[in-house]
């Protein structure tokens, strides 16, 4: 049999997906690993969607979504980024931030292109960049500056062949929030070098610290060379119903309808219903989750600090904290699974978020209050019987 595609084969598989394999297979596990909001969708978006079912609201949509749930993203997002989206050009609904991602890369790379991003990143990133031919390239973001974007490291990195610089605010996997001057600098430089930016603003919602989010595509003639992405995921905790969408120009965001007619036709019908009430209806679920996050991230930090040889700064947004354990001596994926076999806690290692995430440990805190205890206890628990005091510097 002839051999199957080379780059596909070389695609590395998720370091989550593998941890969460090994956890399957065990018990009491308690699972710092998870992506995603431990909430489910509110009442009123379910109903929303069976209300679609039962009324036959079961049929293709346009590929850019519905209009009535593209006016009303307009009319949130103005809000929420400060920049008005035309609903028949601008914005488009996509399978989740996912293919949004997708879909605004292919629009705008040929092979060879090249993406400026900061690691450690999310990683479908570098698959997501890697299937449209073009190249990843790596911009270290260190922990001393609270994972923070250096515009001059960024600079360095722009050669003929870069295209786009992709920004993650609130991150995965850091917990990093950027603030207005460092965006308004990306914002320069974009403009200096015309490259597009995108920025996954899929974590808006979940910012606990003092750096308020910022739209960069708010900024003087960034609008035109910005591509938002966001999703229903995490905000609304819908990560199953799959519904993300693109706010975009309106040259990128034509062209990306054309590759979803010829993917997935258009995100499924009843979950679009879903998302307008989502969008129209109380936040009460999103407001419950932000207040319990913030109380777990609180209870996580000051833990971890607690325990010997971890330590972890304080995230600012999304719902991870990104643990260091170099002190331990340990790779990032050696002791993710070796806690996971020994107290049944599951962490993603770091080296999932590339090179530079190795020493660091990703804790998601979307747990309850008493589960989250109980997973630091044991986490205590195992580095106190590894590390003894000899150990312990
Ligand atoms: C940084 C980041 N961007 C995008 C996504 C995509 O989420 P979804 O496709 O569920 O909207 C995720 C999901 O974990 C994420 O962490």
């Amino acid at each position: 049999m002839k051999k199957i595609s080379t780059s596909i084969l070389e695609m590395p598989s998720s370091k989550i997906r593998e941890m969460f394999n090994l956890a399957a297979k065990m018990h009491n596990v308690i699972n710092f690993g998870l992506g995603e909001p431990a909430y489910t969708a509110a009442e009123h978006i379910t109903s929303a969607a069976i209300e679609a079912i039962e009324t036959g609201k079961t049929h293709y949509t346009l590929n850019s979504g519905i209009l009535p749930l593209r006016e009303i993203l307009s009319e949130k997002m103005k809000i929420k980024k400060n920049v008005e989206y035309d609903p028949e050009s601008e914005i488009m609904i996509t399978s989740g931030g996912v293919e949004a991602l997708f879909l605004s890369l292919r629009v705008i790379l040929d092979p060879g292109d090249e993406v400026i991003l900061g690691a450690p990143y999310f990683s479908n990133y570098i698959g997501q960049i890697e299937m449209c031919g073009a190249v990843p390239v790596i911009v270290d973001l260190l922990e001393k500056d609270q994972f923070q974007y250096d515009v001059d490291n960024l600079r360095k990195a722009v050669t003929s062949k870069t295209k786009i610089i992709l920004i993650n605010s609130p991150s995965n996997p850091t917990g990093s929030v950027t603030p207005e001057k460092v965006l308004r600098e990306i914002a320069n430089l974009c403009i200096e070098k015309d490259l597009y930016l995108i920025t996954d603003e899929v974590y808006q919602d979940f910012i606990y610290g003092s750096i308020p989010y910022f739209s960069v595509a708010s900024v003087q003639d960034m609008k035109e060379r910005t591509i938002i992405i966001d999703s229903f995921s995490k905000t609304y905790a819908m990560t199953g119903w799959r519904c993300g969408f693109i706010l975009g120009p309106n040259h990128i965001v034509k062209q990306a309808i054309k590759i979803q007619e010829n993917v997935v036709s258009c995100v499924n019908t009843p979950t679009q219903y879903a998302a307008i009430s989502a969008l129209e209806g109380e936040e009460s679920t999103l407001k419950e989750m932000i207040a319990q996050y913030a109380i777990n991230r609180e209870l996580v930090v000051q833990e971890i600090d607690s325990i010997p040889l971890l330590s972890c700064i304080i995230p600012q947004g999304a719902f991870y904290a990104f643990i260091n354990i170099s002190k331990t001596e340990m790779s990032s994926e050696n002791f993710a699974i070796q806690l996971l076999k020994e107290t049944g806690v599951v962490l993603v290692p770091g080296s999932g978020f590339g090179e530079a995430g190795e020493g660091f440990v990703r804790m998601s805190y979307v747990s309850d209050p008493e589960i989250t205890k109980e997973g630091l206890k044991r986490i205590r628990h195992f580095m106190i019987h590894h590390f003894t005091s000899n150990a312990i510097k």
